[in-house]
């Protein structure tokens, strides 16, 4: 049996890569989705999608009996673990749960994989670009491969500590892991928490949009069905031991992307008599986020979705809906 075992798979870019997966000729015999359902997951993002080969099991990655239980039933040959807390703003105000899903819930699943290790088995750590830390300015030098893990805050933390033991079971183990580091998705279904997400809706109903600090921060903004190929291609075709990083299609500030996002509501039909309402710092804002692709794309092919093609696409879907 060829199985996968996709983690956090009711969320954000989790669900969208199943469904991703089920449009795809994949080789796998049984997708078997686990998530907790914590306030980021919902199941309704992947209900359509549920059948006899893609399977849903309500759990935590911490669960070590639960884990031994979907290794044993299903001898899951690889597994992509989207599974975490990912939202910087809550690792702020408790660290706790964070380094319970990102890092011991890395290792218990690590160590159920390698328990139950199958022959050409793979496990794909879905990690991020703040791995490497805040670049000073957006000019510099872009973090490749091998740059150093530098996190800056406490949710980028939990996801370096993560890598870092995963080097360690590769070292020790002759562990079958890869790492994807992909920089700020978007995209439908995404969680309301999240910058885009937030303005959408802030512009659609006329509420005014919070910006944190002068607005002056750099992102490099990625469209997640991009994201999945990237998974799927990485999942299916690299090395072992190997580690991608995923850029976007170019670096905006929060500022121009708010003011895009409001401009795009315009020449859609629909203008905006909200405020932007600049309000107080997050603490230890990192200025920016820079990486290098060179090495997914000199392996792999990718047509990256521009920003605002992606925009306007988000924007009309929810104008129709
Ligand atoms: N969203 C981004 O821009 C982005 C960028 C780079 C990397 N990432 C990484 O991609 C992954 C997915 O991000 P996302 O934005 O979809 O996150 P998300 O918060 O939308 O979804 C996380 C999912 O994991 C589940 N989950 C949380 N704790 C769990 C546990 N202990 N056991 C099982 N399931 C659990 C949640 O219920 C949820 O469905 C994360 O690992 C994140 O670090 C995200």
């Amino acid at each position: 049996m060829n199985n996968i075992l996709i983690t956090g798979g009711a969320g954000f870019i989790g669900s969208h890569f199943v469904e991703y997966l089920k449009q795809q000729n994949h080789p796998y015999d049984k997708v078997i989705v686990l998530d907790k359902l914590t306030y980021a997951g919902n199941l309704d993002r992947i209900r359509s999608v549920l059948d006899d080969d893609f399977i849903f099991i309500h759990g935590d990655i911490c669960n070590r009996a639960v884990l031994e239980e979907i290794f044993k039933s299903y001898q899951v040959k690889t597994v992509v673990n989207f599974a975490a807390e990912s939202h910087v703003d809550r690792s702020i105000e408790d660290v706790f749960p964070f380094i319970q899903t990102n890092y011991i819930g890395v290792q218990i699943l690590m160590d159920t994989f390698k328990s139950n290790w199958q022959n050409e088995g793979r496990f794909i750590q879905i990690s991020t670009d703040e791995v490497f830390g805040s670049s000073k300015e957006i000019n510099l030098n872009k973090n490749n491969e091998t740059s150093l893990l530098n996190p800056m805050n406490p949710y980028a933390a939990t996801k370096a500590s993560a890598e870092l033991l995963i080097n360690s079971y590769n070292n020790t183990y002759d562990f079958p892991s890869i790492i994807i580091r992909s920089t700020n998705n978007y995209g439908g279904l995404q969680n309301e928490e999240k910058l885009i997400p937030k303005v959408i809706q802030a512009v659609l109903n006329q509420r005014d949009i919070p910006i944190y600090g002068n607005g002056e921060y750099y992102r490099d903004w990625l469209h997640v069905t991009n994201t999945c190929e990237a998974i799927y291609q990485v999942t299916l075709k690299s090395k072992i031991q190997e580690s991608y990083n995923i850029a976007g299609t170019g670096l905006i500030s929060n500022i121009d992307l708010i003011q895009m996002i409001i401009c795009l509501f315009k020449e859609a039909g629909h203008d905006y008599h909200g405020q932007l309402q600049f309000v107080k710092d997050r603490p230890g804002h990192d200025y920016c986020y820079l990486v290098d692709d060179k090495k997914y794309l000199s392996e792999f092919k990718m047509k990256k979705i521009s920003l605002n093609t992606g925009l306007k696409q988000l924007i009309d879907s929810v104008l129709n809906t």
